[in-house]
């Protein structure tokens, strides 16, 4: 286990709930810290983007107050995602608003910039920043970021295809800083596995689709918790960048899933615009570890599911 800033030393649980594009919301990351998993969403998820001091001003006063009515089980942090692109013309206002709320936890994704991670440090925060391979990870330290989140093979989102054993062993060799694990990871046994391989938390995004406070449609949330692994195509049509998206809704939008074109990176477009959210509205992003999700349920009992299961991964392995 890697030495860990004060924030997130000391979880509840070894989790952070990642963020989802057009998904998360205020909702759902005030249920992850309080059931003690790190909530996260993407800036970009409060459009116009004059919502997002509503929406810091809405999670920071609640997880205060819940804070205040239970010393005893204070909530998780929260933590909020910039997409760290050329194309997102919000990165500043949305930034000088972190500053403003000094959001605990920033998580950098698509872009490692040293003036983002020096604006979080202004104010005591952490950054973590997301890797699909050990340059990018060499390069996001450069560049002053506190923590990593490798993102393996069968992540849902924008994934990598590196196995997570072959990812965490090589980020080990020398960074003990705070490392998350993501790809696939959707039972409590498996946030054990993480922590077994070196990670310090589980990154969990897929199964909190199929949550009641997840802004996706109840078709979304169904395919989740009807689809496994078989159903995971891997393209980079949809938005330039490969990901991992759910066959039956590329079969709705009138595309053959075996049979897709090669996409192209200038397309990727995280703008104020409404291109980059109609990508993900209509074709499903989704991690291949749907299989684990059976049903679409509070976000707090999923997470006591999680607990329960890795409390029993533990006794099994008698630690
Ligand atoms: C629908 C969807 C949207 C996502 N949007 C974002 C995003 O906006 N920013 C980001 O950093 N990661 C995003 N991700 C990636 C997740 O944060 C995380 O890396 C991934 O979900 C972890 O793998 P899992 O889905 O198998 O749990 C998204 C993933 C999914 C499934």
């Amino acid at each position: 286990m890697s030495k860990l800033p004060p924030v997130l030393a000391n979880l509840p649980l070894p989790i952070i709930g990642s963020p989802l594009f057009i998904i998360s919301n205020p909702k759902l990351v005030i249920a992850q810290c309080k059931a003690g998993v790190v909530g996260s969403m993407p800036a970009l998820n409060a459009r116009p983007a004059s919502q997002l001091e509503d929406w810091l001003a809405e999670i920071t006063e609640e997880l205060a107050a819940y804070n205040k009515a239970n010393p005893d089980k204070p909530a998780a942090p929260f933590a909020i995602n910039q997409i760290v692109h050329k194309s997102n013309d919000r990165l500043a206002h949305d930034m000088e608003l972190v500053v403003k709320y000094k959001v605990p936890i920033v998580i950098t994704s698509l872009g490692a910039r040293t003036d983002v991670n020096d604006a979080v440090h202004s104010y005591g925060g952490v950054t973590m920043h997301d890797v699909i391979n050990n340059s990018f990870a060499q390069k996001a330290i450069e560049k002053g970021a506190d923590g990593l989140i490798a993102v393996a093979a069968g992540a849902g989102g924008h994934a990598g295809i590196k196995s997570p054993f072959a990812l965490v062993q090589e980020i080990r060799q020398w960074f003990d800083g705070p490392l998350a694990l993501s790809g696939s990871i959707a039972n409590g046994a498996a946030v054990l596995a993480a922590q077994a391989m070196g990670a310090d938390f589980a990154y969990i995004g897929t199964a909190f689709i199929a949550t009641e406070e997840a802004r996706a449609s109840a078709e979304y949330k169904q395919a989740i918790v009807d689809g496994t692994s078989d159903d995971i195509v891997y393209s980079n049509l949809f938005t330039g960048v490969h990901g991992n998206y759910l066959a039956p809704s590329i079969v709705a939008a009138g595309m053959d899933p075996a049979n897709l074109p090669e996409g192209d990176l200038k397309t990727m477009n995280f703008g104020g615009g409404e291109s980059a959210k109609k990508a993900w509205k209509d074709i499903w992003g989704s991690g291949q570890g749907i299989g684990a999700v059976t049903e679409v349920g509070s976000a707090a009992s999923f997470i006591e599911k999680l607990k329960r299961e890795y409390m029993d991964a533990r006794r099994r392995l008698a630690l």
